[in-house]
């Protein structure tokens, strides 16, 4: 990112820990495209450090896996290939195509895998729980069925 985007850009790599290097109310947009896709324990703390570097009244735009991608598990799909793909490392559950066909178990879904990736969830999110626990953080303004190729988009809004 330093050798092609422009040198006024700030780019930093941060940790699984949220702790970014940046000024409360500093920010006019927060984007996250499929990273709340993949936050299992620290949500909530992640939550709260993006609405402390928001300057009030400024938008924060999540990607999310609601229960209307989990509806669309088949074959072909990029997300139900991939949890199939992990299937045999997937303690909590038996992802079978039965279980994947069937109703999203929770509101809030962690398919965690005990295998070293860049990653090692998928996680679903049920748009009743993010309109009750992240809009504890924010406004909710709007949740984008493919806003985001399959993933839904929640547009929210810091309180001013
Ligand atoms: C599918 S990639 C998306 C990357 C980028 N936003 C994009 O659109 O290309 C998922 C991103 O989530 C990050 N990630 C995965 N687990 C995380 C966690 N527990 N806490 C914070 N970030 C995590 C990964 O490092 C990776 O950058």
């Amino acid at each position: 990112m330093r050798k092609f985007l422009p040198p006024n850009l700030k780019i930093f790599h941060n940790t699984i820990l949220p702790n970014l290097p940046l000024e409360d109310n500093s920010l006019a947009l927060v984007a996250a495209f499929s990273v709340f896709t993949h936050i299992d324990d620290l949500e909530f703390a992640w939550l709260a450090e993006i609405k402390r570097i928001l300057r009030p009244g400024a938008f924060f735009y999540a990607s999310i896996h609601s229960e209307r991608t989990w509806g669309l598990m088949k074959p072909g799909i990029p997300i139900h290939d991939a949890l199939m793909h992990m299937r045999n490392h997937i303690p909590d559950y038996r992802v079978t195509e039965a279980f994947l066909q069937g109703a999203m178990p929770r509101e809030k879904t962690v398919l965690y895998w005990d295998i070293a990736e860049n990653y090692n969830s998928n996680v679903f999110h049920h748009t009743d729980y993010i309109r009750r626990e992240w809009g504890r953080f924010f406004d909710v303004v709007e949740i984008i069925p493919c806003g985001s190729d399959y993933q839904d988009v929640v547009l929210l809004r810091k309180r001013p």
